[in-house]
């Protein structure tokens, strides 16, 4: 096997693999340490912490990771907390992905080339396909029976199937996340949702004395237009007067702007080529599903590579697609969901005041409150 990026797809995959007696290799064209150090996700669902432990790597994670079994959700100055535990009977992980690369590196070490350039994919329509990149100044090639496409939404992999072969769907929110993440304590113990007139914020965190905040921005801001104070004093604007009370500042450690979309690529293999993660799919980061979804293709497509090559039956690997899909397709409607109904799209004061009666409704209705808590904490498989 063949993988094609070492973000958290591609690094869990070649340890579930390796564990199993396949033999794989990684190809990565950043440095580890700049890998290590990309600020991203936080929140894991159950099913991705049981994945990681049985990869080899839950030992740090469950010492420090902090157990959640709720979040709130704040708007028009109330505060509605969705119990995850007693409504789904699943609590979440906060664990950061900085964390879960690092634990994963560590085990992978010798398996993945780091700094691996103009990395390419040929024949990937034949039994046989290549991967060729550069180090040190010379090509090298490596003869594999599949390759795994964990190489992100800029990635190669996808871009090398022919056009028609694959449909794209795609939608481009009107707004970013300015994400803070500063060395001072969380204001909240759990996790809180603003939906506010200014625009969205959330309040996360990393660990007990760790935070990570952030809030809805233009497209078009850059991180300079973002001194500290101006987001800080962003955020107390947009926190309940009783949350931002309790709000402390500090110095940022990292800021930065993302972008938001929902995008899925069907179906999601191509011959010898399986795509797994933001290579496939990505969502915009309300609900906290990029990474636990890269982790449940991880899981299946794992499973069925195992499967051929410990029972040689292809039969299997045809399912992969169909089973992530069913997955994707599901946190992919949840994230664009909570995404529509959380931030300001426009000054359209009937969508505010829509956006307005469903998070009331949201308040009052066991019903429509456990619908948030199971898919926020992850559907069984
Ligand atoms: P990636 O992490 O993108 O890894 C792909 C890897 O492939 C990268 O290391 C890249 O360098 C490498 N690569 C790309 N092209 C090539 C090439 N040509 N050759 C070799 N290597 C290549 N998800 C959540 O669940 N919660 C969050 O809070 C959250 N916040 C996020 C914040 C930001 C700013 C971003 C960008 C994403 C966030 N996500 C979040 C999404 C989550 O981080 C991703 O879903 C997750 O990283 C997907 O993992 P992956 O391994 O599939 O892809
Ligand atoms: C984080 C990010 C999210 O998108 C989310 O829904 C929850 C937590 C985070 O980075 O901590």
């Amino acid at each position: 096997m063949a993988i094609v990026g070492a973000g958290p797809s591609g690094v869990l995959l070649s340890q579930l693999l390796h564990r199993a007696g396949v033999d794989c290799i990684v190809l990565e064209r950043h440095t580890r340490d700049y890998v290590e150090r990309r600020i991203r996700a936080g929140l894991l669902e159950w099913t991705t912490v049981e994945l990681l432990q049985q990869a080899g790597v839950g030992e740090r994670m469950m010492r420090e990771g902090l157990v959640h079994e709720g979040i709130l959700m704040a708007f028009d100055g109330r505060v509605h907390r969705i119990d995850l535990a007693r409504l789904s009977g699943r609590r979440v992980l906060v664990y950061g992905q900085t964390e879960i690369q690092h634990d994963l590196d560590e085990v992978a070490t010798g398996r993945v080339v780091w700094g691996a350039g103009e990395v390419r994919i040929h024949g990937i329509d034949t039994p046989r396909p290549q991967v060729t990149y550069e180090r040190d100044g010379a090509t090298q090639t490596i003869d594999c029976e599949f390759i795994a496409g964990c190489d992100g939404y800029h990635g190669i992999c996808r871009a090398s199937i022919p056009a028609g072969r694959i449909t794209e769907y795609e939608r481009v929110y009107p707004f970013g996340w300015l994400g803070i993440l500063a060395d001072v304590p969380p204001v909240n113990e759990e996790l809180i949702y603003v939906n506010h007139p200014r625009g969205f914020a959330l309040c996360s965190m990393r660990s007990r004395t760790r935070s990570r905040y952030y809030v809805q921005c233009p497209l078009e801001d850059r991180v300079e237009d973002w001194p500290d104070e101006r987001i800080w004093e962003e955020l107390a604007a947009r926190l309940p007067a009783t949350v931002a009370a309790r709000l402390v500042t500090g110095p940022s450690i990292e800021k930065s702007i993302a972008p938001l979309r929902s995008f899925v690529v069907e179906p999601m293999r191509f011959g010898r080529l399986f795509l797994a993660g933001d290579a496939a799919h990505t969502v915009p980061p309300t609900g906290a599903k990029g990474l636990n979804l890269a982790a449940a293709d991880v899981r299946v497509l794992s499973e069925v590579l195992i499967e051929y090559y410990h029972e040689g039956s292809e039969r299997r690997l045809d399912e992969y697609s169909q089973r992530a899909l069913a997955r994707v397709w599901k946190a992919t409607r949840f994230s664009w969901w909570l995404t529509t109904l959380m931030h300001r799209f426009s000054d359209d004061a009937l969508a505010r005041k829509l956006q307005l009666a469903e998070l009331e409704y949201l308040a009052q209705s066991e019903a429509a409150s456990k619908a948030v808590a199971e898919n926020y904490s992850g559907l069984p498989f």
